[in-house]
């Protein structure tokens, strides 16, 4: 692709793309015949890996019933069948799903259906979320405005709406010496109860976090305990939890939700790229039974939507999806290979001079960069040190999701993988050889 010729509005308008052609398995082929293996699924999205029969099929065969059909005049059997499958692997209270078109969707949806929770249930006084810094949520106005990245909010700060951020939990660079994994956790409930108590309890619409962080600092992990303590906060204020699982749910982490590892349940959880893994776009809200309740013996309508939620081939997609992971084990596969994935890069990447962090559940791993490791420093934010990265990488057949801005939206850098489960020893042996010379030639280019 030409940035001089083309018509696309591409995200970068200096960049020259390669042009994807074909894709199979764990692969991607451009138009010159070179081959990538997806080490990230693209954004932690293709995690049964490209061109899957079974969910082509899928696709073609609802394409052949019916393709669309809109919400507001009917439902459809394969959104009915996916909502029940579901729902029927789901945290045990949630009953209803609500599907949008993916993860910033999802979030928006989640928030509006948390507000109008409290109107139908008399407490319109609520009004406030509560987030966490270095957070990602979506890029639209309302979930950018949840998300706690300072770099992605900045020249969108006259537009957002108000809301309070908490400490993200990043053991790696925020629990104190003389603490344990979980009273840094209780540290930062306790923070989070200080900022409830000032905003109000009675004031709070819901806490929003990801499960486990993705796009904006690397696979980060929640500490034992903390998710519970906030759960509990939540419950005592009568604050609603929502769960943000776009990028680390369905199965990513080696559970189908990663909620499970923590014993919480949100009351809203949303889920998105793993849901359709790429095939189609599409994502949902899953909602607590009390949740629906109240809409239902109140004004009987969520007062959203948009044209293409419930699409009939998305929800294809997805149902083939979600079956394809039961059938041939994929969430067990996910676990051993996330097993092998960390080993290796333990063995390779574990002393290096410059990385600081490895971290990650299932095949959901964030390597953190530093300049120093006895000190943590970053390296210089306008060496663009994740940029050269992705480049060093693409060049060896290797696609990767670094990014920079890991600590606070300006400094640091890591690099996140995320694979298809489908991911073969040998495949992994090949990502992290590409990515352990990525990373060098990268750190290399910096002192050019
Ligand atoms: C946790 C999380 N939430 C929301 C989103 C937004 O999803 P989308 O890009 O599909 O709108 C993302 C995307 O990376 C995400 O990682």
């Amino acid at each position: 692709m030409n940035p001089q010729t083309t018509h696309v509005f591409h995200r970068h308008l200096h960049a020259e793309l390669p042009v994807a052609v074909a894709a199979h398995g764990v692969y991607i082929t451009d138009r010159q015949g070179r081959q990538y293996i997806d080490a990230s699924g693209g954004a932690a999205v293709s995690c049964l890996g490209h061109g899957h029969p079974d969910v082509i099929a899928a696709m073609h065969a609802q394409i052949d019933r019916i393709a669309y059909a809109h919400t507001s005049f009917f439902t459809t059997e394969v959104a009915e069948a996916l909502a029940d499958d579901l729902i029927a692997h789901a945290p045990a209270g949630m009953s209803h799903v609500y599907f949008v078109s993916g993860g910033s969707e999802a979030v928006e949806a989640a928030l509006k259906m948390a507000r109008q929770y409290f109107v139908e249930i008399g407490q319109p006084q609520r009004r406030h979320f509560i987030a966490r810094r270095q957070s990602y949520h979506g890029n639209t106005l309302g979930a950018l405005a949840v998300g706690g990245n300072q770099w992605r909010r900045a020249q969108f700060a006259p537009l957002l709406m108000d809301v309070t951020h908490v400490s993200p939990c990043y053991e790696y660079r925020d629990r104190q010496a003389d603490e344990t994994a979980e009273q840094y956790g209780q540290r930062l409930v306790k923070e989070l109860a200080q900022t409830i108590d000032r905003l109000g309890g009675e004031n709070v619409i819901a806490f929003v976090a990801e499960t486990v962080v993705g796009a904006t600092a690397g696979a980060l992990t929640p500490v034992p305990g903390y998710l519970k303590g906030v759960r509990q906060l939540c419950d005592r204020h009568g604050i609603l939890l929502i769960l943000d699982e776009v990028m680390c749910g369905m199965g990513r982490t080696g559970t189908l939700h990663a909620c499970e590892q923590e014993g919480v349940v949100p009351d809203l959880m949303t889920i998105a790229k793993g849901l359709g893994g790429g095939y189609q776009p599409i994502g949902a809200v899953l909602v607590q039974r009390h949740v629906v309740e109240a809409f239902a013996q109140g004004s009987g309508l969520f007062q959203h939507g948009h044209t293409y939620i419930g699409h009939a081939v998305a929800c294809a997609a997805a149902l083939a999806v979600q079956q394809v992971i039961r059938r041939d084990g994929l969430l067990e596969a996910c676990r051993r290979q996330g097993e092998g994935l960390a080993q290796r890069l333990q063995a390779r990447l574990g002393e290096h001079p410059h990385v600081g962090d490895l971290r990650g559940r299932g095949l959901f791993r964030g390597v953190e960069l530093v300049r120093d490791r006895h000190h943590k420093t970053a390296f210089d934010p306008a060496l663009k040190l994740h940029a050269r990265i992705k480049r060093e990488a693409m060049a060896r057949g290797l696609m990767v999701y670094p990014m920079g801005g890991t600590i606070d939206g300006q400094q640091g850098d890591h690099v996140l993988l995320a694979p298809p489960f489908i991911v073969s020893d040998g495949e992994l042996d090949a990502i992290v050889d590409r990515l352990a010379l990525a990373i060098d030639a990268a750190i290399a280019s910096t002192h050019a």
